[in-house]
């Protein structure tokens, strides 16, 4: 079994790398990432030496190189993770947005209908549903909700999952969708809300929440994400989507407490910024599908997680200090300066 999966460099793809090669040490790996801004090779050095991990660096736009790529692999699977994935970037500059997470997708289904394919996954998000309001705490996101998006971010993921489910209809493409809320754990890049106030933290730099963080995520561990997209690939039903989420909402506000309760530090460093633009109120996960037809649930709960996540970010200074001493200092300017 081959498979190969975009954007294995950024935080969630990585990830799945780690789990597939522990949980299934018979299957090939191949990682096919562009190494933008948020792909680091270091992040898979535990596994570069790995003979059943092969690492190519391609942008899923590039046609030929994708055909080239499928010619000498012929994966079974193929797990796009690969996008831009930042919303306050796709306020700044919507483009890249739309190439990468919307053309980058038809050329790789492209390449699964040339070559033949077992599935194609497509990696998206709650986002697609919009927002829920603060005072409605019954309501959730499931599979039914219709597509309502805010971002261009979303807007550009919402079109993907558009396509996948289009070229499922008209050309029998096995295909599979997974919307997953919020993640957090090892290795997330420092501009996500959880390692930025992390980092900040450390530094002891100014806490930067957006308007009164009332705002509500529904997070996620990264290895419960993992998992669900495994137990999809192998049990999951053609042309289906699956929501995935572990109810667990919490205010922006109270993770950032949390956050500086962890570290030591004291909540005068939180510093109260103009909110972002279009900014989804909350984000809710209904997971009864995936847990009734693939018996999956989350094992981590977020007490523990955020404990393990903060505890790694304080062992691997290294990873993220690296990230940040570079071009991240230009777009941390451009964006919190003159919040
Ligand atoms: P990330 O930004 O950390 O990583 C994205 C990776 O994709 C990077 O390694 C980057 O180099 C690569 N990439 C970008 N453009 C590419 C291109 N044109 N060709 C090849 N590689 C390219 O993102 P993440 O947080 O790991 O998210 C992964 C996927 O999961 C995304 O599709 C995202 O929409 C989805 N998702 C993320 C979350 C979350 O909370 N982070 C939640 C639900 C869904
Ligand atoms: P983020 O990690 O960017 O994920 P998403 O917008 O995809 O949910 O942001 C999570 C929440 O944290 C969101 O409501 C915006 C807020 N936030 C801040 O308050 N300050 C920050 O510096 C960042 C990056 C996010």
């Amino acid at each position: 079994m081959t498979i190969l999966v975009t954007g294995g460099a950024g935080f969630i793809g990585a990830n799945f790398i780690f789990h597939m090669l522990s949980q299934h040490p018979d299957y090939r790996i191949v990682c096919l990432d562009k190494l933008t801004y948020a792909g680091n090779l270091s992040t898979l050095a535990s596994v570069m030496d790995n003979p059943n991990f092969r690492f190519v660096k391609l942008d899923i736009c590039d046609r030929a190189g994708v055909y080239h790529l499928f010619e000498e692999e012929h994966p079974d699977i193929v797990v796009n993770f690969a996008a831009e994935s930042h919303v306050d970037r796709s306020i700044e500059n919507p483009e890249v947005f739309l190439q990468t997470n919307i053309l980058g997708t038809q050329v790789l289904m492209d390449a699964c209908r040339k070559f033949g394919i077992r599935r194609f996954h497509q990696v998206s998000t709650d986002e697609v549903y919009g927002d829920l309001p603060l005072d409605r705490p019954d309501l959730f996101f499931t599979e039914q909700t219709p597509i309502h998006t805010s971002s261009p971010y979303s807007a550009s993921k919402a079109s993907a999952d558009l396509l996948v489910l289009a070229y499922h209809r008209t050309f029998g493409l096995p295909v599979t969708i997974s919307r997953c809320s919020n993640n957090y754990g090892p290795y997330q890049f420092p501009e996500k809300l959880i390692p930025l106030m992390i980092a900040n933290a450390l530094n002891d730099k100014p806490l930067p929440v957006y308007g009164k963080g009332e705002n509500v995520r529904d997070w996620l561990y990264v290895e419960d994400h993992c998992r669900a997209i495994d137990l999809i690939l192998h049990k999951g039903r053609e042309g289906e989507v699956y929501n995935i989420g572990g109810h667990n909402e919490m205010r922006n506000i109270d993770i950032v407490k949390i956050i500086c309760k962890a570290l030591g530090k004291h909540e005068s460093l939180i510093t109260f910024v103009t909110d972002r633009k279009g900014h989804d109120r909350r984000y809710a996960i209904d997971p009864a599908k995936i847990h009734s037809e693939l018996g999956w649930l989350p094992e981590t709960k977020f007490e523990s997680g955020i404990q393990k996540t903060i505890a790694w970010y304080l062992d691997n200074r290294q990873w993220w200090e690296a990230i940040i001493s570079g071009e991240y200092q230009d777009y941390y300017r451009k964006m919190y300066a003159k919040r």
